[in-house]
């Protein structure tokens, strides 16, 4: 069943991330969650768990495992077995806890800048080193820059690679040729590779998710792959995500880093909702993904004409759009409060993603089409007069 995308659902006074940390004359576009009401399945699922008044430890049955291997088989051609799954209350601490399992203090982890924040901190709670090769950024676009990748690799004893594909925040959904040279690399230099692929099922018409580890052996045999359906069908507060590891020797490092945290057992509700958005959310899914295409034709169209000193780093998946706004002249603090405080718009600051995110803003555009207009009408605000 599918969706009602333009229905506005009040998230103020829900305990939500993104509404309740401001004022209500703020319009939160941060964050990614979804202003979406979920598939009808999922609240079903979960209301019909809650309806039985015993909510005990819980573990996951059969068929979480089939819901999720069978959605990875049909959307993005991986064969994944029961055995590879790893459990993991989300993928931040996933990745948290996979550098602790691959490393020892002091390695050297290396990421393509400007990245999804919360890499830069797990990476230091681990005591590790963070070595950065910036995203070329070229006519408007983002592409890996290999040659600095290598000779990174061949002089600096990188331990591990934390790719984000797609990548938050420039949107970019790499390309088979692109993976295959940065999988050969990580193979030639003995590199282990965490793939972040939470944003996998949010891409836009003409481009393909493709899971790194399922291009070859060789590199599944040295990656983690980090999933969960938490962006896909927006339940980010069940806290339910998965690591999927063939290598066994990788595999049982992650699980003794589990262990060693006390982390076994699932949520309840979390393996419910999983369940059945894996099974009978592909519709809603596939109408999802024609509104955020039109919300990004929305967007490009209005900036495009109303705000051309705005350049749109055009997304290829996720519902993040990352805007260069640094023909306007301010600096990252200006141009941030500006567009709070005049504009009354909130959105996550390009300098959190790494020093070459500075000048940007990224702007979250999954929620109804007349909320993403008023979104755009307080940017205008926020710029008039400069
Ligand atoms: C690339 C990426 N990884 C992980 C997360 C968060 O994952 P979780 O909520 O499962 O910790 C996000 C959320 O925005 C993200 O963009």
């Amino acid at each position: 069943m599918g969706g009602n995308f333009d229905k506005i659902t009040k998230r103020k006074n829900t305990k939500s991330v993104k509404w309740d940390l401001k004022s209500e004359d703020i319009l939160p576009m941060w964050v990614a969650d979804m202003d979406f009401e979920v598939a009808f399945a999922i609240a079903d699922a979960i209301k019909k768990r809650a309806e039985h008044p015993v909510y005990g430890y819980t573990m996951a049955g059969e068929e979480y495992y089939e819901a999720i291997c069978s959605w990875w088989r049909k959307r993005h051609n991986f064969d994944i077995y029961k055995e590879w799954i790893c459990y993991s209350p989300g993928v931040v601490p996933a990745i948290n806890m996979l550098i602790k399992a691959f490393t020892k203090q002091g390695d050297k982890v290396m990421m393509g800048v400007p990245v999804y924040h919360p890499f830069f901190e797990a990476i230091k709670n681990n005591g590790c080193n963070l070595i950065q090769s910036e995203l070329k950024y070229e006519n408007g676009s983002y592409s890996m820059d290999f040659h600095d990748i290598e000779d990174k690799m061949k002089s600096e004893n990188i331990k591990l690679f934390i790719l984000c594909s797609p990548h938050n925040p420039v949107g970019r959904v790499w390309t088979k040729e692109e993976l295959t040279r940065l999988g050969d690399l990580c193979v030639k230099y003995n590199v282990l590779i965490i793939s972040d692929e939470i944003h996998c099922d949010l891409v836009y018409k003409g481009y393909k998710h493709i899971p790194i580890a399922s291009i070859c052996k060789e590199y599944s045999d040295i990656t983690a792959t980090c999933v969960a359906p938490s962006k896909t069908f927006n339940i980010a507060g069940l806290q339910t995500a998965s690591v999927i590891i063939a290598n066994e020797e990788l595999r049982a490092k992650f699980n003794s880093v589990l262990e060693s945290n006390g982390l076994m057992g699932p949520n309840m509700f979390g393996i419910e909702a999983t369940e059945a958005a894996y099974k009978y959310g592909e519709p809603w899914l596939d109408e999802l993904l024609i509104y955020l295409q039109n919300n990004l034709n929305y967007l490009l169209e209005y900036m495009n004409e109303k705000m051309p000193r705005l350049r749109v780093v055009v997304p290829q998946g996720t519902y993040l759009v990352w805007v260069d706004f640094s023909d306007y002249g301010l600096n990252s603090t200006e141009l941030h409060e500006r567009l709070l405080e005049k504009g009354k718009v909130w959105f996550n600051e390009g300098y959190i993603f790494g020093d070459a995110g500075k000048n940007f803003e990224r702007i979250n555009i999954a929620c109804p089409r007349e909320v993403l207009i008023e979104g755009l009408h307080r940017i205008e605000k926020a710029l008039e007069g400069i």
